[in-house]
């Protein structure tokens, strides 16, 4: 029998979500290079592998370095490997990653940070498929797909100098663009019910009973700066503090720094614009000025759902017929003008 792709299950059906994994699944079978741009915590990881796990190469090793957390000769070594004595403590021969992902994949993670020496060296065994270990003389012949991740803006880096323009031209043969967890509001209630569900089996609780009403209303108003790593922490934080499997999460613990003592300081920029507060200018026409602000907050709420009508009820925690009560009352069309 044939093994299974282990391809690890990814959550989500928002539409640019679903168009992101089509182009996915398109430039995995080839074996050139492709860069995965995106935010912190937008999955860029779970992507690189699923662009292995979805080519042929899948049955050999996918390596992945994270090139930020090496310095450079580290990394130097652990991607080209070293012979004995090559340097002061090199005591083996050390097999480098380009070597060990030979016929599979090699996922440089947060590649903007590496050197331009360095850069150099990964451009040679991209364009020749040639390597050579630390101290070693001999070429090693290697065919690796490169799969390269970033929350960088690597074209401003070129522009600036310190991204080498032509690795930059190599590695984007194709670029996959992850997009934010904002810009998927489709996703959020999926992803933090299958989060919640886990966590409460970790928990060997038998049973996750749910997010109150108010609770799915504030987890789809955040704006997940940190995406999807954020909503799994914030998720898994706020099912570990509700005691009672029993009852609804009412609660959303997004700061864990939060203390019911101190109010918390958010960084400036932090809150969401609908959110900040302005001087009132008086006097003013309080009912009018209600109705505008109600108005304004109904607008937003349909675009911002990309004019799903339920999902902006619910981003303004309304039940949909109150929702389209208000639409009517002021006449707000419901689709796109
Ligand atoms: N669509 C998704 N479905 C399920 N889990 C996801 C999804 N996107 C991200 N994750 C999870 O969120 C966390 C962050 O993802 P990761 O790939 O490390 O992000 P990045 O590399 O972009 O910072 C990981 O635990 C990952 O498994
Ligand atoms: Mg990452």
């Amino acid at each position: 029998m044939a093994a299974e792709r282990p391809v690890q299950p990814i959550i989500g059906e928002a539409p640019v979500f679903l168009e992101m994994l089509e182009h996915v699944s398109r430039a995995a079978p080839l074996s050139k290079p492709v860069l995965v741009v995106g935010e912190r915590g937008t999955g860029k990881e779970l992507i690189a592998s699923r662009l292995h796990f979805l080519s042929d190469r899948w049955e050999s090793s996918v390596v992945k370095v994270n090139c930020a957390a090496l310095t450079e000769s580290i990394l130097e070594s652990e991607l080209f490997g070293h012979e004995a004595g090559a340097f002061t403590g090199a005591v083996r021969t050390h097999v480098g990653h380009f070597e060990r992902a030979d016929g599979g994949t090699l996922v440089l993670d947060e590649l903007a940070t590496i050197s331009l020496r360095m850069q150099e060296k990964i451009l040679r065994a991209i364009e020749y498929g040639e390597i050579q270990r630390v101290g070693g003389s001999e070429t090693l012949q290697v065919d690796v797909r490169i799969v390269g991740s970033t929350n960088a803006d690597l074209r401003q880096l070129a522009a600036d100098g310190s991204f080498r323009q032509d690795l930059l031209d190599r590695l984007a043969f194709d670029v996959i663009n992850v997009p934010p967890l904002r810009e998927r509001l489709e996703d959020i209630l999926p992803l933090a019910y299958a989060f919640a569900i886990n966590m409460a089996s970790e928990l060997k609780r038998e049973l996750f009973a749910g997010f109150g009403a108010r609770a799915s209303s504030s987890l789809l108003q955040h704006d997940w700066p940190g995406n999807v790593r954020e909503l799994k922490n914030t998720i898994e934080r706020s099912v570990y503090r509700e005691p009672d499997p029993n009852k609804l999460i009412t609660r959303i613990a997004f700061d864990p720094f939060d203390t019911p003592f101190q109010p918390s300081t958010k960084p400036a920029g932090s809150t969401s614009p609908l959110r900040q507060k302005r001087a009132p200018l008086l006097p003013m026409r309080l009912k009018e000025r209600l109705e505008e602000t109600e108005k304004e907050f109904l607008r937003a709420a349909l675009e911002k759902s990309r004019f799903n009508q339920t999902m902006a009820a619910e981003l303004l925690n309304l039940s949909y017929h109150q929702f389209r009560g208000k639409l009517r009352k002021y006449g707000i069309s419901s689709q796109p003008e």
